[in-house]
């Protein structure tokens, strides 16, 4: 007899809570999802996310706690975009990257990684943003100075370019989600009393040569106290806020008059495999 065992989305497997995202990024909190579930409030019905990433948060919070009201925002253009066409034009995206998909191979990768995106249109772009990133080395995404994607391809047996269940199950819980464009300081006009912020920002270096530039920006002390002022505003806003960052002297003493929690992650992108131990991290919140 054949049973079959289909897997839920939010099945927990290895401790890490399976959500639909769609591209691989650095400090994605996929495998945080168990630990963060303690966090969070027990409505919500009001959802900010500031720093974006691969949204793995807003998939779990959206499936658990099913907001009327989500924004969702990154200063990253092409993410954010290839956001937007996951909401608005999946089917045409999942045809794409079957074409990205077949042709794959090194030299098709350096090639589609020469386009200029501003020459594709929205979908198109989106598509190669994904691709570039389940291909590339350990789905980085680097621009050089001009803006210029420059991360060379990954060494995978078997690239996941096209996971059309994740899409489409992507697609389903973005619909009548709010997805912009943004830095994070907008957040202040946009939240109201009682809406939910998690931050999850670039985080502060343990060392100097951490990995901290997603973007052509930098993410150090004026930032770091930017942000907090920030969460300041909120508060007083009466908004729940929730953030991550690294286990720092440095932001643990920003943060003092917030309650400070630890959580424990291993470290998803770093170049060399043996640095990939586990590490504590910091979760602040003001509730
Ligand atoms: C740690 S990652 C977020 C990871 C995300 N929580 C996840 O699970 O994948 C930080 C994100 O902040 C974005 N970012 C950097 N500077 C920003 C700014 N000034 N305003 C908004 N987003 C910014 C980066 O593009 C990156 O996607």
């Amino acid at each position: 007899m054949c049973i079959e065992i289909k897997m839920s989305f939010m099945q927990r497997i290895n401790g890490t809570i399976e959500t639909p995202t769609f591209v691989k990024w650095a400090g994605g909190k996929s495998q945080l999802l168990k630990q963060f579930d303690q966090f969070f409030p027990e409505k919500i019905n009001f959802y900010i996310e500031p720093f974006l990433g691969s949204g793995a948060v807003f998939f779990y919070i959206k499936r658990k706690f099913n907001p009327k009201k989500v924004i969702l925002s990154d200063v990253n253009e092409e993410l954010i975009n290839a956001f937007v066409m996951v909401r608005d034009n999946v089917e045409e995206l999942i045809d794409l990257l079957k074409k990205h998909k077949e042709l794959h191979c090194k030299e098709y990768f350096y090639k589609i990684r020469a386009q200029e995106p501003k020459g594709l249109n929205n979908v198109e772009s989106a598509a190669r943003f994904i691709y570039l990133n389940k291909t590339c080395f350990n789905g980085l995404y680097r621009v050089n100075k001009s803006g210029k994607f420059n991360v060379p391809i990954g060494s995978y047996k078997n690239p996941g370019i096209l996971k059309e269940d994740v899409l489409k199950e992507a697609n389903k819980l973005l619909q009548c989600v709010d997805i912009r464009v943004a830095s994070f300081e907008k957040v202040v006009d946009l939240a109201k009393k009682h809406a939910f912020v998690y931050f999850d920002p670039p985080y502060y270096p343990l060392k100097r040569t951490s990995f901290t530039t997603y973007t052509k920006e930098v993410f150090l002390e004026d930032e770091q106290k930017k942000l907090l002022s920030v969460v300041n505003e909120l508060h007083k806003k009466g908004c729940k806020v929730m953030l991550s960052n690294s286990d720092h002297p440095f932001i643990k003493s920003l943060y003092s008059e917030f309650k400070l929690s630890e959580v424990s992650a291993r470290r998803m992108i770093n170049c060399n495999a043996t640095k990939r131990g586990p590490i504590t991290e910091l979760v602040v919140l003001n509730y």
